[in-house]
């Protein structure tokens, strides 16, 4: 892969923050984590978290009874700073963040009970090569619990581009049907998957409103007049793209079979 590891600067993450709460970098916040993967029992279980983050979502696996997660992340500025708020919270036995190079999994076949991973995924140009390696990390019988985005059908619109412009990052989009044809072409079973567009095209024009409101005061402080302008650009953008269906979030489950 020859893309930036270093796309999320520390405007994106201050924005992203003041929108989703500290140490999230995606939309919904805790009761995300519990839907993805509350309905599993993570007792005791060892989690892999691709595309980390700060790790907010991985202390919420914690409080779900995870006896350890290992989260990944390409970002060297975004590893330092998840590391950095484990360190603080004295998790940081708990939950180990790791910085990895993108590609084949720095880990032996059969280490997890779970791969959970959170809107990060869409980085991933080869989703092929990457669920074959979730695959051989997992314990046989072992799941992927996830949240992804999505594309329609077809090309990407000059309205998608634009998002993407305005976003700054790299994404790599397929349809939730492709996606569960690679998953299903990787040896995956037990395939389920979730398009919750509707609810997140609702969310997003409340957080577009929420900084032009609530929010708007800090953003300009923390910002600038020129940041807070993009940011605003950015997200009614992705609005654009979630009113007309082509950006299309979802939820995601999938079992390495037992055997
Ligand atoms: C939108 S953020 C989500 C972070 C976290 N999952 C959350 O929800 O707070 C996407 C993350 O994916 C990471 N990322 C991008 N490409 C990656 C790759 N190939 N492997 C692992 N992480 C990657 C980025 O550095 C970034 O931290």
């Amino acid at each position: 892969m020859t893309e930036t590891h270093e796309e999320y600067d520390a405007r994106m993450l201050t924005l992203l923050q003041m929108i989703w709460g500290e140490g999230f970098l995606s939309p919904g916040g805790p009761q995300a984590v519990r839907e993805i993967a509350g309905g599993f029992d993570l007792g005791g279980k060892r989690i892999l978290d691709i595309g980390c983050g700060l790790g907010g979502l991985d202390q919420v696996l914690l409080t779900l009874g995870a006896g350890h997660v290992t989260g990944i992340d390409v970002s060297p500025y975004i590893v330092e700073g998840g590391q950095e708020r484990m360190r603080r919270s004295g998790l940081n036995k708990k939950i180990d963040i790791q910085l990895v190079t993108p590609g084949p999994l720095p880990f032996a076949d059969a280490s997890f009970d779970i791969v959970f991973g959170k809107d990060a995924w869409l980085h991933i140009p080869d989703k092929a090569a990457h669920f074959a390696e979730i695959f051989r990390v997992l314990k046989p019988g072992g799941r992927i619990a996830a949240g992804d985005w999505m594309k329609s059908p077809g090309p990407y619109s000059r309205d998608m581009e634009y998002f993407f412009e305005m976003e700054g990052l790299t994404y790599h989009l397929v349809t939730l049907a492709q996606y569960g044809l690679l998953l299903h072409e990787a040896g995956f079973v037990g395939i389920r998957l979730a398009d919750i567009t509707d609810r997140y095209r609702a969310e997003a024009h409340e957080e577009l409103a929420r900084m032009q409101g609530e929010l708007a005061g800090m953003m300009l402080a923390e910002l600038g007049p020129e940041g807070n302008a993009h940011f605003i650009e950015d997200w009614r953008s992705l609005t654009v793209v979630l009113d007309k269906g082509e950006l299309r979030p979802a939820q995601i489950w999938a079992t390495r079979p037992a055997t």
